[in-house]
């Protein structure tokens, strides 16, 4: 599409040309003193591991330290990590995935790209006083999310909302709409996402000028910077290209779901799955045909397999009265031709990996997925703004609209969402923490 060959070949050129240091355009940084390969993993243990085991302890690291100033340095993979996808899952259509990828023409993703993303996304200097990074509320083990119902901002402030997962945010347009990012929808793209967090007064505190003057004075960015874009002064506009390059290439396709899907040849879930126990089956039919076989009052008419993002907001009457109106706070008009306004609508991240991402909802209100289910099945407050799959057939007694599940179907759904999850994207490296820590 974009030459790719090519372009990773010029960009590994670059890469090599930026790890000699030769730069004399720059007098005022301390770039030249230092050059990407100062921070490759081989040259870092080449000088600080003194007894040779191959990795660094706690007295090394403390070394380590010292002789950076006093900051923690990222310590870089030798060979670097691929980062811009090279192949289609087999079971997952390459238009069907073309389709959903929000990725902007001036922002491709590069290995060199997402790797300094990555750095970033890790960095506590980020934040004003240099304790919050971007992933001390998105964690990886937890798929990106945060287990706290409200996350702790650099001064320990409460964050007003729950810490979404960060997942496959690379295909997000479905259904032809393009839905904004946060829970009300409040980032237009990825890109503009970045320094909201950033900015934020809680979450990190930090001005993009101060930003940028902090950054380029750190060893490790001019040199990362010029290797991904070609110029070693560090900018707001790289910095939030770089993350969401970074955040472009998480992507998850590998869970039980996908192995599934794959083991059946093709790209079709309708059928049972062989490799599924019965409930597991039983769940992901109810999940994806619907309820009593109608898909409009299935849970994939709003969370649309097989990325399970969502095309916009809508509201689950979680609450006949929202104390937080989510998409309805913004001066935006209806989002569908069914209500008058925008009241209690959200929008969900993903649900893949959803089980490791309690607690749930915009305000993390419910600690487990059976309490999700019993929601949707004997909780659904009546609200204006219901979602059209919460219809009048559905709604059951006793003044909810909910999906009126048995319980041998809820346990069934909680399986089924429990499929979702892989593994091997909580623990890959190229997703993992840089940083060379000193213990706690
Ligand atoms: C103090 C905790 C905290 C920090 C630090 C933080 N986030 Fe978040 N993140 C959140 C919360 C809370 C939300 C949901 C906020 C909302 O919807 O109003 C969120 C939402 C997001 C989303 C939206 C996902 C979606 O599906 O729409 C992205 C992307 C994201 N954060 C990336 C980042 C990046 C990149 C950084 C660093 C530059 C960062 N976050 C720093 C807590 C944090
Ligand atoms: C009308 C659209 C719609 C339908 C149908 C729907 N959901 Fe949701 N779902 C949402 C929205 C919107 C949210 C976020 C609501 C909020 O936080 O206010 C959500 C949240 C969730 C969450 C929590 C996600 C998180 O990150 O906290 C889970 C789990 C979930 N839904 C599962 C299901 C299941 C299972 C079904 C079917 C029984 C279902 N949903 C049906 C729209 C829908």
């Amino acid at each position: 599409m974009f030459g790719r060959r090519t372009r990773a070949t010029s960009l590994l050129l670059l890469t090599l040309l930026a790890c000699r240091g030769v730069r004399s355009d720059e007098p005022g940084t301390r770039a030249d003193a230092y050059v990407v390969e100062t921070f490759m993993r081989a040259s870092l243990l080449s000088r600080f591991d003194r007894n040779r085991d191959d990795e660094l302890n706690a007295t090394e690291r403390v070394a380590l330290r010292e002789a950076f100033g006093r900051i923690d340095v990222p310590m870089l993979p030798t060979k670097p990590y691929r980062y811009a996808v090279e192949k289609t899952p087999s079971h997952i259509t390459a238009s069907e995935l073309r389709r959903t990828d929000n990725t902007p023409q001036d922002n491709p993703i590069t290995h060199a790209g997402a790797a300094l993303g990555r750095v970033l996304l890790y960095d506590r200097q980020l934040s004003k006083n240099n304790t919050i990074a971007c992933a001390s509320c998105h964690l990886q083990e937890k798929a990106f999310a945060d287990p706290l119902q409200f996350s702790r901002g650099f001064e320990n402030g409460y964050t007003k909302r729950n810490a979404m997962s960060l997942v496959n945010l690379r295909y997000t347009i479905l259904r032809g709409t393009e839905p904004g990012f946060f829970w009300d929808e409040r980032a237009p793209t990825l890109e503009a996402q970045v320094l909201m967090p950033i900015q934020d007064k809680v979450e990190m505190g930090m001005e993009l000028e101060d930003l940028e003057n902090k950054l380029n004075k750190l060893p490790y960015y001019p040199p990362l910077f010029e290797a991904a874009f070609g110029s070693s002064k560090v900018t707001r506009d790289g910095i939030s290209k770089a993350i969401a390059q970074f955040m472009r290439s998480m992507i998850s396709f590998d869970s039980r779901f996908d192995r599934a899907v794959a083991a059946t040849g093709g790209n079709d879930y309708s059928e049972d799955f062989n490799v599924f126990t019965a409930e597991e089956n039983l769940g992901k039919s109810l999940f994806i045909d619907g309820v009593a076989g109608v898909t409009e009052i299935g849970c994939a008419h709003c969370h649309i397999p097989p990325t399970f993002g969502m095309p916009k907001s809508f509201n689950i009457g979680l609450d006949l009265y929202y104390v937080d109106q989510g998409l309805g706070v913004r001066a935006v008009s209806p989002n569908d031709p069914f209500t008058s306004s925008n009241d209690g609508k959200f929008k969900a991240s993903s649900l893949r990996n959803v089980a490791l991402t309690a607690p749930y909802m915009h305000d993390g209100r419910f600690k487990t997925l059976e309490r999700v289910i019993e929601h949707y099945s004997d909780g659904v407050h009546p609200h204006v703004n219901l979602g059209v799959a919460f219809n009048e057939e559905s709604t059951n007694a006793k003044n909810t609209s909910g999906f009126r599940l048995t319980q041998a179907q809820k346990s069934a759904l909680v399986a089924f969402l429990k499929t979702l999850t892989d593994q091997s994207f909580l623990v890959d490296p190229r997703f993992s923490d840089p940083f060379v820590r000193l213990p706690d």
